[in-house]
């Protein structure tokens, strides 16, 4: 695909797809900019070389216009980042844009009101995709966190364009991503984390095949460790379980290393935690929770990790935000960080996790996208991409 580097922008009207979906509080107040501030150097870069600048992005996911998930918040921190005025146009399409965007002078800057308060957008209604694509003459895929999903902004919209290519965010991402799964320095160690199993069984199958150890922490350990036989406390259904064991069973035809936990934090209570304890797997005393991988797993995971080249990093090990049950994640997180190894997180938990643990600078690199890296990982294509390569063998 081509980046926006290979083209000329300079006097053009540049749409940039962004990923700004960021946690926005009560009061308006952005909690984590991270998103904002990753897109920083493509828009940067658009501004320099004299391009009008139009962002754009979706926030949370409202059903119609929603006040409260407005971009507003976010063209104030653009502005604050940019030190430049960043205007918000009251819609997305429409003569009210359009009018704002031909009033632009070369390396001026506009955002655009949240695509989704058109519910064309998720449903990659052909008409809104047209009439964003009459915007402007330069489409960029910048949003990499939503490149896994079909919408209009993302490839409804670069699909009509004369030209369509890809941002420095989107470029950064794909990289890590294929140093990581296509050609990975070997041992290659995925540690996978969180809650559901469920979500995840697509990229436990792609990177056992791809990676030389899986270590398997979080929630969605426990249906592997029901799935050997111990009793747990817990019951799953014959589908879920049927697939841990699906896996397991796997593993035997292979030279694979896959690591459970041995030890647990557990509690009686996961709000108050008013009482913890350390515990082997096999002993969750009855109607205790699982919270957080013990200090013995912390001990085991550690030693897998010491000798690897590549981690590849997606979901925390228990329940991280509270500070009783984070030691287990926090500990991972500065084993990785002290090894010799390429070392990629991806997804939001797991980001957020390694900012607490103050271990960001330490790792190679930290992904935005949750639901797009996981599809990635999964061995999947993403439509915001094949999209953009299409473009580029018309
Ligand atoms: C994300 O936060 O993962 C992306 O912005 C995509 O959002 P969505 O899951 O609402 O499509």
């Amino acid at each position: 695909m081509l980046f926006i580097n290979d083209i000329s922008v300079s006097g053009k009207a540049v749409f940039i797809r962004c990923d700004f979906n960021v946690p926005i509080d009560q009061d308006s107040q952005i909690n984590d900019d991270r998103r904002i501030r990753e897109a920083l150097p493509t828009i940067r870069y658009a501004i320099d070389e004299k391009a009008k600048v139009i962002l754009a992005s979706h926030l949370g996911r409202p059903n119609g216009y929603d006040k409260r998930l407005s971009l507003k918040p976010v063209a104030r921190r653009l502005e604050t980042l940019l030190h430049a005025d960043v205007p918000l146009a009251p819609d997305c399409i429409g003569k009210s844009v359009t009018d704002m965007i031909a009033k632009m002078k070369p390396g001026e800057v506009i955002l655009l009101e949240n695509l989704r308060f058109h519910k064309e957008e998720t449903e990659n209604g052909p008409t809104f995709a047209k009439a964003l694509a009459q915007l402007a003459q330069i489409y960029v895929n910048n949003a990499f966190g939503t490149s896994h999903r079909k919408h209009a902004s993302i490839f409804g919209m670069p699909k009509v364009m004369d030209v369509a290519v890809a941002g420095f965010l989107l470029k950064k991402e794909i990289s890590y991503f294929k140093k990581v799964l296509d050609n990975p320095v070997r041992p290659f160690v995925s540690i996978l984390g969180g809650a559901k199993l469920e979500g995840k069984i697509d990229a436990i199958k792609n990177l056992l095949s791809l990676s030389d150890k899986i270590l398997i922490g979080g929630k969605m350990a426990f249906p592997f460790i029901v799935a050997l036989g111990k009793e747990i406390g817990i019951h799953y259904d014959d589908k879920i379980l049927n697939t841990a064991k699906e896996i397991l069973s796997k593993l035997k035809t292979t030279k694979k290393r896959f690591y459970l936990p041995v030890d647990l934090v557990v509690t009686d209570n996961i709000d108050s935690g008013s009482a913890v304890k350390i515990v082997p797997v096999e002993e969750i005393p009855k109607g205790w929770y699982g919270t957080d991988i013990g200090p013995a797993t912390v001990k085991l995971f550690g030693e897998a990790i010491a000798d690897a080249r590549t981690i590849l990093w997606n979901g925390p090990m228990g329940i991280y935000e509270n500070d009783l049950f984070s030691r287990g994640t926090f500990s991972i997180a500065h084993y990785i960080a002290d090894s010799y190894a390429l070392t990629v997180v991806g997804g939001g938990d797991t980001a957020d996790a390694v900012y607490r643990a103050q271990e960001a600078e330490n790792m190679s690199f930290i992904s935005t996208g949750g639901g797009a890296a996981l599809e990635l990982i999964s061995g999947k294509k993403l439509p915001g991409l094949e999209i953009l390569e299409e473009k580029q063998n018309e």
